[in-house]
């Protein structure tokens, strides 16, 4: 009942030639994948060409970050109504590299969705614990913060927008995934939590996909679990092969 979506977030990599490249092979590749939704995150620089390359494809644009405000005196800044103009469907935000190195907050994270949904953009937000906080048994501490703070005054139409990548900052390129146990627990504890917070029904809908050192060998388990509705690729997303055998295990869901 929830389509699965992997999302490649190709971070900061990629040329606008390489970008090319990689979306034209993976268009190629994946016409006929009908039942999971795909979307391509490159860097900002790149969009404009994946944007043509994929045009007319089974394969949507993504953005890997964006400001809250529509427009104005925001040095270096791109908002969400230049990625609409630039046709992105969606938009991840709060990456906990965002939150690491750019001090990205729930509160800031709160008010990109909010811009996000006035323009028409689907949010992706990311949430998840480092190692500290799991290992002193602080993860749904963390996961209950990010997810009242993201959410704050969303109601429950805008949340069916929004994907939740639950994204265990520990499993983040480090090769390391969560087991299929761990990630299944906690994307329990969300569906919980967004049934507390709004109702059974918006909690059966809300898709969540797992983030972290996910491949083609570690996604059939992960994707068996009911709760994880998909991935959000980082690594494995740079290449054609691992991010294509990982779309075809998602769409066997
Ligand atoms: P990774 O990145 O797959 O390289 O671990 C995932 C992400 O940061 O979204």
């Amino acid at each position: 009942m929830r389509r699965p979506i992997i999302a490649g977030n190709w971070k900061m990599n990629k040329t606008i030639g390489e970008s090319i490249e990689l979306s034209t092979a993976l268009k190629r590749v994946l016409f006929d994948e009908g039942s999971v939704d795909i979307v391509l995150c490159p860097p900002f620089t790149a969009l404009s060409e994946v944007a043509e390359t994929i045009l007319d494809s089974n394969l949507a644009l993504g953005a890997q970050n964006c400001f809250w405000e529509e427009k104005g005196a925001y040095t270096g800044e791109i908002s969400p109504l230049m990625l609409k103009d630039l046709g992105c469907k969606y938009t991840i935000v709060g990456h906990s590299e965002r939150r690491q190195y750019f001090g990205e907050t729930n509160q800031l994270v709160n008010k990109k969705i909010k811009t996000l949904l006035k323009i028409g953009i689907n949010p992706i937000m990311c949430i998840g614990e480092n190692l500290e906080e799991r290992e002193s048994g602080k993860t749904f501490d963390i996961i209950n913060n990010h997810i009242e703070g993201g959410l704050l005054d969303i109601s429950s139409d805008e949340l069916l927008k929004i994907t939740i990548a639950y994204e265990p900052v520990w499993a983040i390129g480090t090769g390391r995934n969560a087991t299929p146990e761990q990630a299944g627990e906690v994307h329990r504890f969300i569906r919980k939590k967004i049934e507390k917070l709004y109702n059974g029904e918006s909690a059966t809908l809300l898709r969540i996909q797992y983030g972290g050192s996910v491949t083609p060998e570690n996604i059939s388990d992960l994707i068996k679990d009911p709760d994880i509705d998909g991935a959000l690729v980082g690594g494995a997303s740079l290449k054609s092969d691992s991010f294509v055998k990982i779309v075809k295990a998602a769409s066997n869901k």
